[in-house]
């Protein structure tokens, strides 16, 4: 990791500053994802979800769930249960209300727990998933470790996560979109200056490619692979306990 890049710069820790501002923009975060990304993230969620198909897993446990959009998807693979974690309850407490809307909330647990610490025992998933949660984690290592350790051997791990595109004309228009619309619209629609600053200067310090399959492959997962997505915008890194 090139630096700690942290939303709002206080003495607080990153992991602090991190639950807050989702507690912040919880209200606003479904309306901005979908339209900020306009749909592609919906698309990027069932392609992983796909890769995950082979293994019917019964029991998968979402990661950094937020408002549980990569758990809804999930539904689609008939489990038993999954459960979504995640350490702002703002953003669980939106994840519940659309659960219950859709009248799935008994099939899907929203819990306040923290990913580096995870409140579940060794070898009890058959699947896991996070969708724009790695970059988040104060310690990384410690977080990828701990998801490691709660998945059965052999169990599959699906992690979405932006990266950026190498490439002319992609890498300077996304560089542009990321780094002054996102952040314009962002601020104005969730009133929070910084979260929508914080996201493209997270990213930027953020490992990805091979480098992210290597911290895989150090924190305990085999047979790690990168897919990148929509010109390497964002990537899939599936991997096995
Ligand atoms: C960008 S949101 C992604 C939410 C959801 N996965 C999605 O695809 O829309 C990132 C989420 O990661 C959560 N998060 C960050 N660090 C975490 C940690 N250490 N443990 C659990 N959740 C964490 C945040 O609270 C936030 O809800």
């Amino acid at each position: 990791m090139k630096q700690e890049v942290k939303p709002y710069g206080t003495e607080k820790s990153k992991k602090e500053e991190v639950a807050n501002m989702f507690d912040n923009i919880a209200p606003k975060y479904d309306l901005l994802n979908h339209v900020l990304s306009m749909g592609i993230d919906i698309l990027w969620r069932k392609k992983a979800v796909r890769m995950l198909k082979p293994f019917a897993p019964k029991k998968i446990i979402d990661i950094a769930t937020g408002t549980g959009d990569f758990a809804l998807e999930s539904l689609s693979l008939n489990p038993d249960k999954i459960t979504g974690v995640d350490i702002s309850n703002q953003m669980l407490e939106v994840g519940r209300q659309k659960m219950k809307k859709r009248g799935v909330d008994q099939r899907i647990d929203m819990v306040l727990g923290d990913s580096e610490n995870l409140p579940f025992d060794t070898d009890t998933f058959d699947a896991l998933t996070v969708a724009f949660g790695v970059r988040n984690f104060q310690n990384l290592e410690a977080g990828l470790k701990e998801m490691n350790r709660v998945l059965k051997p052999g169990a599959p791990a699906a992690i979405i996560e932006f990266s950026t595109p190498e490439r002319f004309p992609m890498k300077q228009l996304y560089l542009f979109y990321f780094h002054n619309i996102l952040p314009a619209i962002g601020k104005l629609v969730s009133k929070d200056a910084r979260a929508y600053t914080y996201l493209p200067e997270s990213v930027n310090a953020f490992p990805y490619g091979e480098q992210f399959v290597n911290i895989m492959k150090d924190c305990g997962f085999k047979e790690v692979s990168a897919i990148p997505l929509t010109f390497g915008i964002a990537s899939i890194y599936f991997g096995k306990k």
